[in-house]
């Protein structure tokens, strides 16, 4: 059966794979042709290590708990269990000086599910401002909804206009950049002039080195009234096959507080019991320091990285803060095609910076979240692809 005509046409205005399906598909192809290759990728920013100590326990406790009708838990409340949100109200708000009621705090399966479906309570009337390059979960929602998005590409700099949806994600991905709080003061300046709504994604925080850097919006005076926060557990943590997260509408959105738990409770039956244990284990102090420790060793890789990539040539940007470098291609060449070279001559997958929006052409980036030895091997390669050169 055609159903041409039942179709969402906004859905036929996307790419027609989504980023990291597209470099799924490549290298599935081209391991496919080289069965042998030792392929090492450093692509999408999906994590190596495993889960802490701490976070296993709390696991196996919550999986014990299942087990036994006194303590066996059915559907959860609709904005996460009472235990995970204060954990989070005194591990990341009130431990900066932020205020939070437990209202405010609705816990999902991870922050990429949220940022997309955040346009559920928005008009689709409205625009949207998205920085470029960017994480293609908001370019890519925004178009289902069929909302006009303007790419914005000075981001110290709000414009001039006014634009009613922004999203901002710091420290970024796929830059690896981080915002100053001069800068974010700024926008929350500019959403409060013009009565926009920032949608702040807050997923990298917990790789900001620099003290200076805030970790989340609220610690900008006025940013309640402005400003919705997304937070992970998946680089955090490694949860990104556990799945929990959590997102803040602060009550001085007025109604958007009220609509995002009505959309949750129609379409979202929430994150399961044993997830938001393990999630709570991560602000017990051992919890605290196990997540730490893997957080360092993922900078200590980015660390090599950088080294390694300034050695050979490349500019190099991102990566101090966060996760992710963020590297120029050699001499104008494409991204894809530097993601192919590198692909068929050093077996090593990058993200094409181009598939993050169109000012990442010409810029490929890598993840730091590989095994040590690979990160190091697959410097090993490129120093070799570019001697060979
Ligand atoms: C990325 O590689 O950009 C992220 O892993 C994607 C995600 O978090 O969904």
């Amino acid at each position: 059966m055609e159903y041409k005509s039942l179709i969402n046409d906004n859905f036929l205005n996307l790419s027609n794979n989504y980023l990291f399906a597209e470099i799924a598909k490549r290298v599935k192809s081209y391991k496919e042709s080289h069965p042998q290759a030792n392929i090492i990728s450093l692509g999408i920013g999906d994590v190596t290590r495993p889960l802490v100590p701490a976070v296993i326990d709390a696991m196996h406790a919550a999986v014990e708990e299942m087990a036994s009708k006194a303590t066996f838990r059915g559907y959860g409340p609709e904005r996460g269990y009472d235990f995970l949100r204060q954990a989070i109200i005194e591990g990341d708000f009130l431990s900066r000086g932020i205020q939070m009621d437990a209202s405010e705090i609705f816990v999902n399966d991870g922050a990429k599910s949220d940022t997309g479906n955040i346009g559920d309570i928005l008009s689709t009337s409205c625009t949207v401002g998205i920085t470029d390059p960017a994480y293609p979960v908001y370019i890519d929602s925004n178009m289902m909804a069929g909302r006009k998005v303007q790419l914005i590409s000075d981001v110290a700099n709000p414009p001039a206009h006014k634009i009613d949806i922004v999203y901002l994600c710091y420290p970024n991905n796929p830059t690896g950049e981080v915002l100053s709080r001069d800068i974010l003061e700024k926008w929350v300046a500019y959403a409060q002039k013009n009565s926009s709504l920032i949608l702040y994604d807050a997923a990298y925080e917990a790789f900001i080195r620099d003290a200076e850097i805030p970790h989340s919006i609220y610690e900008i005076p006025g940013a309640r009234e402005c400003a919705i926060e997304f937070h992970s557990y998946s680089k955090t943590a490694g949860f990104t096959g556990v799945r929990c997260g959590y997102t803040v509408v602060p009550k001085e959105l007025g109604e958007l507080n009220h609509l995002w738990e009505r959309r949750q409770c129609t379409k979202f039956n929430g994150t399961s019991y044993i997830a938001q244990r393990a999630a709570e284990a991560v602000y017990t102090p051992e919890g605290r320091k196990q997540t730490r420790e893997v957080i360092a060793y993922y900078m200590q890789n980015a660390d090599i990285m950088m080294e390694a990539l300034k050695e050979m040539g490349y500019q190099v940007r991102g990566g101090k803060n966060a996760p992710y470098l963020w590297v120029k291609t050699p001499e104008g060449m494409g991204s894809w095609d530097f993601f192919t070279q590198l692909l068929e001559q050093a077996q090593v997958v990058c993200t094409p910076g181009v598939g993050f929006g169109p000012a990442g052409e010409g810029y490929v980036r890598f993840t730091a979240f590989g095994e040590r030895e690979d990160c190091k091997e697959a410097m090993s390669r490129l120093k070799g692809m570019v001697q060979s050169s």
